[in-house]
């Protein structure tokens, strides 16, 4: 497996897609393989934000089973984003529940890194490319 360096967008006078808003607390740069981040969003909403084979992703912070913030999990190298409370299991880009005890997906932002900035939007086409352009 091979998850490099993320894929950045511009240098110099590229700008953020339309409907996206800067992320607070991380920038693309400190974002390392295999490290979860709690970034947050200009209305306050917790993120958790994390790189998987070149690609940003980015879901809420919260576990739909009880809320536990994921960013406080685990990312595995093969993409699955695990709960550190009760073990449900994630799959980071498309925020899809792999094993219980959760329920119900995880709700998706794109992300997009603009000059070393990350921005977000929420997520709504079904992911294939689910993140930095
Ligand atoms: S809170 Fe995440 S698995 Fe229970």
């Amino acid at each position: 497996m091979s998850d490099g360096a993320p894929a950045s967008v511009g240098s110099g006078d590229a700008a953020a897609p339309e409907g996206a808003v800067l992320l607070g607390g991380i920038t693309a740069d400190e974002v390392q393989p295999l490290q979860l981040y709690r970034a947050t969003m200009p209305n306050g909403t917790a993120l958790c934000v994390g790189v998987h084979e070149g690609r940003f992703f980015a879901v809420k912070d919260y576990c739909p089973h009880a809320e536990f913030p994921l960013s406080e999990g685990t990312l595995y190298a093969n993409g699955e984003l695990e709960c550190c409370w009760h073990g449900a299991r994630f799959a980071c880009a498309s925020g899809k529940v792999l094993r219980g005890p959760a329920e119900s997906d995880l709700v998706r932002f794109e992300v997009f890194a603009v000059n070393g900035d990350l921005y977000v939007r929420r997520g709504t086409a079904p992911l294939q490319s689910g993140g930095a352009a």
